[in-house]
Order: structure tokens, then C-alpha cells, then sequence
């Protein structure tokens, strides 16, 4: 069985189309687990994704890079905080927010954080985090997380917002309780309308680049008029005039 007919077997049993996915690194990360586990061919693989569930856990968190932080790209964030989040609340009753390729949470928390530090009443926003991963849904549920991950949370809010237990640090409920988790493919499932702010960052880099298009036409459907994108710093949109989008800052696109 050759890697083509292999991905697309794959894809059907894990019920990910990984042929959206940029081919060179689905290759790497298979090959990689495949020497992890001795297993000597790809149909001896395909049987195992077959027989084992946690088989099928293991591969999809391979496939799915997970890595995440707290305010990753600091400047971002306080450009979000400084600009962006009153912009939005000055003209917006109730601001929907979508952290689109949320991983464990770090990220839509640290929207939290930022709304708790401007005093904005949560009634007044709505916080959605989806990801494909369901193992990684429930790591950000539980809120408890290593050193690493909140390296660039400044002390004073790490006093404020987390509590040291013995190896990780647990995030306080109230922000917790800001965040609503869901399960979400951005490849095949549908989007939610009327958006004010979506956060798509650190996963246009797995897909193609007739994907990506795909999925920032989605993405700019899903938006209101003037709202806002922030990608991650490595993505940009060469073209964003085609999905309706004006580059304001790095990494940020309004709709026009
Ligand atoms: C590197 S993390 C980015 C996390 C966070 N956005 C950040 O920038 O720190 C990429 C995430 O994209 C998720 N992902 C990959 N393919 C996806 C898909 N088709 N639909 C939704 N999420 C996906 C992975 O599970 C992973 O949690």
C-alpha cells in the first residue's frame, strides 16, 4: 500500500480528511509514530487503527499538534487588550468571540483574563472554544496547567488568577466558567454566524493552501461586518481584499 491510499484509509477510520493536510508533515508525523510503535508496514498500521481505540487516540494527537500558552505572542495580545476589545465593546451590545483551533484552553483563557482585567461585565460577552481533538477538550476543561504554559502571564496575574497546587497551576473558575468547550472539525462542520471576533491561530499551517483559502472564506462568512480575525504569527493572508478582509495589524484582518 503506497502513503496515498494509506491517508485516505486512515482518514475514513479517524473520520479526519488528512489529505487536507499538508503531505510532507502528515508523512513525517505517520512515519514517526510508526517507528514509535515497531509496526513495519502500512497495512499493519491501517489493522491497528482498526483493533485499537487507543491507537486511534495516540494518532490523531500526532496528527493534531496541540502545543499552546498563555498570551502566545505577547504583542498581540496587548494590541487585542489595548485596541481591539474596545473597539468592539464601544459598538457591540454583546460580543461573540471564537477561539476556532483552541488546543487546551490557553488561549480562549487568556481572552478571559484579558476581559476580567478591563472590567468588562461577562454578560456582555460570549466565549466558544472548539477543537478537533477531544482529549485535548478535556485537558482544558480541568484548567490545570505546567509552568510552561503560563511562562508569558505576567505575576501579578498569575497571583490574581491561578492557584500554585503541587505540579501545576490551577485557573481560577471564574474565568474557567467564561469559556464554553465544544467539539468542532473546521474542515466539515458548520460555523457560527455573526461573529465578532474569531481567533484561527497556529493551525492554518497544517492544511494546504487551497484548504487555507477554503477555510478563510468560511471563516470571513462567519464574521460580521467589521469584525475581526487574528491568525497566528507565522499566517498571514497574501490576498485578503479576496475574502473580504483589510490588514489593520500583524496577524489581525478586519471585514470589510
Ligand atoms: C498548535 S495548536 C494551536 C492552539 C492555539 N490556537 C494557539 O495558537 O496557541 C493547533 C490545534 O489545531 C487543532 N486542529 C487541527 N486540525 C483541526 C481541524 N481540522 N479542526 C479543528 N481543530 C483542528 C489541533 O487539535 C490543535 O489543538
Amino acid at each position: 500500500m503506497n502513503f496515498k491510499e494509506f491517508i485516505t484509509k486512515v482518514s475514513h477510520k479517524i473520520d479526519i480528511d488528512l489529505t487536507s493536510y499538508k503531505e510532507k508533515r502528515v508523512k513525517r508525523r505517520s512515519k514517526n509514530l510508526i517507528n514509535k510503535h515497531g509496526i513495519d508496514n502500512y497495512q499493519v498500521c491501517l489493522d491497528k487503527l482498526t483493533n485499537s481505540t487507543e491507537f486511534q487516540r495516540e494518532f490523531l494527537e500526532y496528527m493534531t499538534i496541540n502545543t499552546s500558552e498563555f498570551f502566545r505572542n505577547p504583542d498581540n495580545f496587548k494590541y487585542l487588550q489595548k485596541e481591539i476589545m474596545p473597539q468592539l465593546f464601544k459598538t457591540t451590545k454583546k460580543v461573540k468571540i471564537w477561539s476556532a483551533a483552541a488546543s487546551n484552553g490557553c488561549e480562549a483563557y487568556t481572552l478571559a483574563i484579558i476581559l476580567n482585567e478591563l472590567q468588562i461585565d461577562p454578560s456582555r460577552y460570549q466565549i466558544k472554544a472548539t477543537d478537533i481533538d477531544p482529549s485535548i477538550l478535556e485537558e482544558a476543561r480541568a484548567g490545570k496547567y505546567k509552568k510552561n504554559s503560563i511562562k508569558k502571564v505576567a505575576p501579578q496575574l498569575v497571583d490574581k488568577y491561578f492557584t500554585k497546587e503541587k505540579n501545576y497551576y490551577q485557573l481560577d473558575s471564574k474565568i474557567m466558567n467564561q469559556v464554553k468547550f465544544d467539539n468542532l472539525n473546521l474542515l466539515t462542520d458548520k460555523y457560527d454566524s455573526n461573529l465578532d471576533l474569531i481567533l484561527c491561530r497556529n493551525v492554518f499551517i497544517y492544511f494546504t493552501k487551497e484548504i487555507k483559502e477554503q477555510l478563510t472564506t468560511k471563516l470571513s462568512n462567519s464574521l460580521t461586518k467589521d469584525g475581526i480575525l487574528f491568525l497566528g504569527n507565522t499566517e498571514y493572508l497574501l490576498q485578503p481584499e479576496k475574502f473580504n478582509f483589510k490588514k489593520i495589524y500583524t496577524s489581525f484582518y478586519k471585514k470589510c
